[in-house]
This record gives C-alpha cells, structure tokens and sequence, in this order.
C-alpha cells in the first residue's frame, strides 16, 4: 500500500510498481530529515510575516514541527518505515497526519524544487565543516609526527631514484600544506554557497511578498540567491565541494603510497601500528598496510562522484529536472568516505614510527651526497656545470671501486678534487651537514623544519579558537 501523493490530482492511473521504486528518493534523502525540518520552520515563519499564515498557525506548525524533529531523533526507523516518496513528502505527510488541513498549508508558495536545493546546502555546509575539522586533526597528527621524527634522516626521491636526504620531519609537514590548501579549497567553496534559494518556487519565484533576505538570515545564510532558475537548477556548488573533497583524497592517496613503500621489506623506513594493518589467511608472517591501500583506492570512488555530478549537469536544461535526484548518492558518498578516510589517515599517522638507522642506511647507497660534493667545488670557484660533470664522472669511478664519494681512493680525490684538498669530506658530506646547508626558507634544514612546526602550532591554534 503506499500513501497518496503529493502531486495526486493530475493523474488517474496508479504508478507501476517497479517505476515508484525507482522513483523514490526516501532511502537515501532521508538524511536531510532535520534540514527539511528546520527549512520548514523558517518557512512557515516567513508566510507568517507575509500574513499569509497567522501568527497561531505558524506556532502551532513550528511546534508540530519540532515534535516530529523530536520523533525521528528518537526514533530513526521512522523514515525507513515510511513509504513516503522522499524526505520533503515524508516531512509533509507526517505534519498533515498532525494538523490535518493546517499542515496542507505550510506548502503556499513553495515547491520540492527550492526546498531541495535548500536543504541540500545546509547539509552541505555541515558536512563540509566536519570534514574541515578532520583535516585539521590530521594536520595535527601530521605536526606531532615531524616533531618526533624532526632528526629523522630519509631518502628523498625523485623518478622514485635516491635524490638528497631529507629530514621525515619535512616529509610528514609536505602533506599538512597539501591537506591545507584542500581545506582551503573547501572554505572557498562554502563561501560561494552562502545564498538560499528557499522563497526561489519551482522555478520563476514566489507569488506570495515574502522577505527572501531575512529568510535567508533566518537559516544561517549570508544572503538570498538572485535568480531563481539559478537557485533550483544549479548543482556547481556540490561539485566544489566534491572537487575539494577529491583533491583531499588524492593528497591522502600520495601520502598512502609513500608510506606503503616506506613500510615494504624493501625500504623498511617505517612501521604502522597494528591497529592499521591486517594479517594474511595464508602466510602467517604477513602484516599489510591495507588502511592505506584502501586509502589509495576510495581515492578512486571520490573522484568518480565527481565525474557522475559533472555530467548530470552537462547540457540539463534549465531548470529543474528529475536527474538532479541523482546529485544525492554521489554527494553523499564523496562526503561520508573522505571523512572516514581522514579519520583513518590519522590512525595511521598517529600509530607510524619510522627506523631512523634504516633511514640513515639507505640513505649511505645512492650518492645522495653528490650535489652537495659539486657545490663545495663551486664554493672554490668552479663553475657549477663543470663541477656537475666531474662529479658525475667521479660517481662513476666510486661505483667502480664500491664506495661513496667521501671514501674515494687519495689518487682519485688528489685527480679529480685538488680544490679540496684541505677539507675533510666524510665531515663536510655527512648527513647532518647536507641537511643543515638547506636552511633555505622551504627547506629541509633541521632549524627550518622545527620552525615550520612552530608556525604550523600557531596556525592550528588559530584554527581550533
Ligand atoms: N527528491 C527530489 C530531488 O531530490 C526532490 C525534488 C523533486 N522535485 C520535483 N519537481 N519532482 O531532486
């Protein structure tokens, strides 16, 4: 049996089952049940103003309304329970079912069509708050990482070739930046979204003289939409959204990466806690990064959402059409797995501890110091292409022999380096020195890593006040 329908006059035949099914949005709208509810209030107070309700009626609405609010926190199944079309028909029929004809009322001047579009951004503004705030407590975790791994010697690579050393502390404060600015890209867009398109009808506005910018106010906005095709036609600001959502999952993605390498038998720079990784059915000794390796793959699920809410809107007439139904899942699911993925990524930051001497001893193949040799060169005058080519062939001649550059044989160094001949180079390559020489701003020098944390600490203060 299912419940008349709101648009029930026009048509005579029943719907056919299979269609109806298809149609409803209630299993997965219901999740705007409270935004519904609290954009109902606002609306009926805002018919109050316009006296196209009484000041009785819109209280006893309101209260009606705050009961049920009240009912579905109590009890969720409520909504699964319904066979209402979607969440606005469920918060209409359950009002009617209180009031009888004064709840058939609160629908004056309204349509699904703004009441969706309002709905769906002040769950969006929430939602993206709490992923804001997850990002932040990474940053943190990303912070108290570098802190104690600030003396913590790498490889750095590039081509996924041994580069230059670099302290785990710059590593760990690369990905807070990143995670900085996709937060940032997350701000930016709430502050686009910041109109309500409620008062907006089903397309070309209200006939009833309703204050817009007050009812904007009312919900928490900065200012009511300007036009009202744009205000029930225009999804851009989900898709913001699930951009910054999709950048954030492709920094957690690289930073998973990094570290499922970093944890490999072959590198064997860092463990992961327990708590983030799984064993094998099979082979007893295994211990799998899967927290990451999932953390790579939802990155994969995020950004299809975005593609699905991009081409739903690619040539939709304006200005409402059924399509838009399908903004809900993507958007929904692009939200609900970058939270829980930043939630996780904590985990793994907070539970990773790196093995400084593995570190160090990976970082003594490779000739990580070979930059730095051709840069003493240059500090005695010697061009830096022509130091870069004696280098080079000097790196050849230490593969031959089997060493690095700071053992070569005397004859070789006497050869190829007179300019050094007064400076003690197992000193002047070690690992400290190469590190210290990049005090550079943005640099991996010890000194700037402890003040990137610093600056880092103030912003997060700032952030949390
Ligand atoms: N469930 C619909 C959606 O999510 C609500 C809007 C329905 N509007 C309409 N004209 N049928 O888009």
């Amino acid at each position: 049996m299912t419940s008349a329908k709101l648009w029930g006059g026009r048509q005579t035949g029943a719907l056919n089952p299979a269609f109806e099914a298809f149609n409803r949005s209630l299993p997965f709208d219901q999740r705007l049940v409270s935004m519904d509810i609290v954009g109902s209030v606002a609306w009926a107070k805002a018919l109050g103003q316009a006296e196209v309700l009484k000041a009785a009626e819109v209280a006893e609405l309101c209260s009606a309304l705050e009961q049920l609010a009240e009912e579905v926190r109590g009890d969720p199944d409520l909504l699964n329970a319904s066979d209402a079309e979607d969440v606005h028909a469920f918060v209409e029929e359950a009002l009617i079912a209180k009031l009888g004809d004064l709840g058939k009322r609160l629908h004056t001047g309204r349509s699904r069509n703004d009441q969706v579009a309002t709905d769906m951004r002040l769950y969006q503004r929430a939602a993206a708050k709490d992923i804001s705030s997850r990002i932040q407590d990474l940053i943190a975790a990303l912070v108290e990482l570098a802190e104690r791994e600030i003396d913590t010697v790498l490889p750095g690579y590039t081509h996924l070739q041994r580069a230059q050393p670099i302290s785990a502390g710059h590593h760990a404060l690369c990905y807070a930046e990143m995670l900085a600015r996709d937060e940032g890209r997350l701000s930016d867009a709430l502050a686009r979204q910041d109109t309500c398109p409620l008062g907006s009808g089903a397309l070309a506005g209200t006939a009833f003289d309703l204050d817009r910018e007050a009812l904007a106010k009312d919900l928490g906005f900065g200012a009511a939409t300007a036009n009202s095709l744009d205000a029930v036609a225009s999804r851009d600001s989900q898709l913001e959204l699930v951009f910054a959502c999709s950048t954030a999952m492709l920094t957690l993605s690289r930073l998973a990466e990094d570290w499922i390498f970093f944890a490999s038998q072959e590198a064997g720079f860092l463990k992961l806690s327990d708590e983030v990784t799984t064993g094998s059915s099979l082979m007893p000794q295994k211990k799998n990064p899967d927290a990451l390796e999932l953390l790579r793959g939802k990155a994969s699920r995020v950004m299809g959402h975005w593609t699905t809410l991009a081409s739903l809107q690619k040539g939709l007439p304006l200005a409402y059409n059924k399509d838009l139904q399908e903004d809900k899942e993507a958007l929904f699911d692009a939200m609900d797995t970058t939270l829980a993925c930043l939630e996780v990524a904590a985990v793994c930051v907070r539970g990773a501890k790196y093995d400084p001497q593995a570190c160090e001893a990976a970082c003594a193949g490779g000739h990580l110091d070979a930059t730095d040799l051709a840069d003493l060169l240059v500090a005695k005058g010697v061009p830096f292409r022509d130091a870069h080519e004696r280098i080079g062939i000097l790196v050849r001649a230490a593969d031959q022999e089997g060493v690095g550059l700071s053992q070569l044989s005397p004859a070789l160094s006497q050869q190829h380096l007179p300019e050094l001949a007064s400076l003690d180079l197992t000193e002047e390559l070690s690992l400290t020195r190469i590190l210290e020489r990049r005090c550079v701003l943005g640099g991996t020098a010890p000194s700037r890593v402890r003040a990137a944390i610093d600056t880092w600490k103030t912003r997060l203060k700032s952030w949390n006040n």
